[in-house]
């Protein structure tokens, strides 16, 4: 490879290109902030405190007798149905059959057989609430993953991350929206709808686990899981400012979560893990989706943040792409002065130059064998991907737009094998080894999770290739977590992520609770 590649001068045309795109990214953005510059519609506040506490303290307060699991359930039942009609991010509910389960939870707890401290160690979530997105598979409940063709399909078996947090002793309450087969960054689909942002109706909640970033800001269950092959947790995390972790590689079983990845390095790049309001919560959480890896993951062993080394990047730096927004900028900077005024830590600037790289790799290393359209439609061909374009601008297609540009695309690109193709996947090594090196057992780095804060509905299709700052990291396979840094000055939830090396996830989870705590994390949304 190389250096050279990456430097080489760019060219005219790819400039003119860059320019006019520039132009109608800026000339969209001004007629959908006429088309959306209302207010949008008010949630109401919180009503019930425990809502606002983290999913460890909810649990405690169970197994100590001081609030009920029926009460915590009733309390998430109640905001739900307060906030759902101005959000529609929880699509299917198991209410009757959770609060069974809580009155059994709390009848343990109550017949004194075990100890607090023997529940902890046995049931650490006891009675604690959750959510997941409707792509990964709980017994009894749809599993669509947004595909209409999927409409009727009913999941007959739990996923493992809900079976290992089952046995647990959490409780699943139902399920939350997603993007057409999950593979988009807005969440829309024609079996359930939008999904809208809780800071600002007229603004997208990210996706693919969209409808459970926004369940968690609007605090409608205790905690969510999520999954993440190209920013999925992480961007609605940061949307929704929320926190969120995507894991190592092939340390969280997929199994039951749908699109199956196809191969063994598609399954590498797919995570799944916790969305929360709070730091504390993401690694015993983990802990428990891991499952038999969590040992690998070391995650008892302490983490001293005053001897971590920081490093951080602003922008992938593309010759192509657009700045990361001022606000953004001051987040991080934010962070760094934190890191110098308490622990007196400099952190580094780099500027990894094959991150410019990131979403050719992406889309290269994404290949499968079967297309896009394969999954979201009967049979596809271009012919019939067209004719469904032509539908869907009447309403009357089952698939939404993106989801058919994204199958024409799969048309297009790298092939499998091809000289590109493996090029790509070198040009991954390499910056898998750059990472690597740099960040060893004592490193993280900071990076944006998303170049700018939640962009109106629609919008995303001016903006398509935004997700790469997301995206790059799973094809390293590397662990992080979004940490949500307070909100713009639109009211709109800002962060950035906080990357470790593979199986470091620990680095992660300590530097999120300390900017956590330095900085105070989630905030209800509207009522700032
Ligand atoms: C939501 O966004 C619109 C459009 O930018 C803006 O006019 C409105 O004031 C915002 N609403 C809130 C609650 O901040
Ligand atoms: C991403 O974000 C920038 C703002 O920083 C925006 O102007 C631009 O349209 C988006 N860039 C791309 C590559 O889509």
């Amino acid at each position: 490879m190389s250096t050279t590649e990456i430097d080489r001068p760019v060219g005219l045309k790819l400039r003119v290109l860059h320019a006019v795109r520039l132009i109608i990214a800026s000339v969209g953005r001004f007629f959908f902030s006429l088309y959306y510059g209302t207010e949008g519609e008010k949630i109401p506040p919180i009503h019930d405190d425990i809502l606002k506490q983290s999913a460890v303290v909810v649990a405690r307060k169970i197994r100590n007798k001081e609030i009920t699991s029926v009460e915590v359930i009733e309390a998430c039942i109640r905001r739900i149905k307060d906030v759902n009609s101005a959000l529609n991010c929880f699509v299917e509910d198991r209410f009757e059959a959770a609060l069974q389960e809580a009155r059994e939870a709390d009848a343990l707890v109550r017949s004194g057989s075990k100890t607090a401290t023997e529940l902890e160690q046995e049931k650490p979530f006891l009675g604690v609430p959750f959510t997941t997105k409707d792509c990964i598979a709980v017994k009894g409940l749809h599993h669509t993953a947004g595909v209409v063709l999927r409409k009727d399909v009913i999941a007959e078996e739990d996923s493992d991350a809900v079976m290992l947090l089952k046995q647990k002793g959490a409780i699943i309450i139902g399920l939350t929206n997603v993007p057409e087969l999950c593979m988009w960054w807005e969440t829309h689909n024609h079996i359930h709808g939008r999904t809208k942002n809780a800071y600002n109706t007229t603004r997208i909640v990210g996706g693919s686990s969209g409808g459970e970033g926004c369940c968690q800001s609007a605090a409608g269950s205790v905690f969510g899981i999520g999954s993440d092959i190209g920013g999925s947790i992480r961007m609605p995390a940061y949307f929704n400012g929320v926190f969120g972790h995507k894991p190592s590689r092939n340390i969280v079983s997929n199994k039951g979560q749908y699109p199956i990845p196809e191969s063994d390095l598609l399954n590498s790049f797919l995570g799944i893990g916790p969305m929360t309001r709070h730091a504390v919560d993401l690694k015993p959480l983990t802990k428990i989706i891991a499952g038999y890896n969590a040992k690998k993951l070391n995650l008892d062993e302490p983490v001293d943040v005053k001897k971590l080394k920081y490093y951080y990047q602003f922008s992938t730096d593309g010759p192509l792409l657009d700045p990361v927004d001022p606000e953004i900028i001051s987040a991080m900077k934010m962070v760094t002065e934190f890191l110098k005024k308490q622990y007196q830590i400099d952190a580094v600037e780099k500027k990894i130059p094959l991150l410019r790289k990131s979403m050719a790799i992406w889309f290269s290393n994404m290949k499968g064998a079967k297309r896009f359209g394969h999954w979201i439609m009967e049979k596809d061909s271009v012919g019939k991907i067209l004719f469904e374009m032509v539908k869907c601008m009447f309403g009357l297609s089952g698939n939404t737009f993106i989801g058919l540009i994204t199958s024409l695309f799969d048309y297009g690109g790298v092939e499998i094998g091809s000289e590109k193709y493996k090029h790509y996947l070198k040009l991954r090594e390499d910056l898998e080894r750059i990472f690597s090196n740099l960040l060893g057992t004592d490193g993280v780095f900071l990076f944006p999770t998303h170049p700018t804060t939640a962009p109106y509905h629609n919008e995303p299709l001016l903006k398509a290739f935004n997700f790469s700052y997301t995206a790059i990291i799973n094809c390293l396979g590397l662990p992080s977590t979004t940490v949500p840094l307070g909100l713009s000055s639109e009211g709109l939830p800002i962060g950035i992520q906080v990357i470790a090396n593979h199986n470091q996830d620990r680095l992660c989870f300590a530097v999120a609770e300390e900017l956590d705590r330095a900085f105070g994390g989630w905030v209800e949304p509207q009522h700032s």
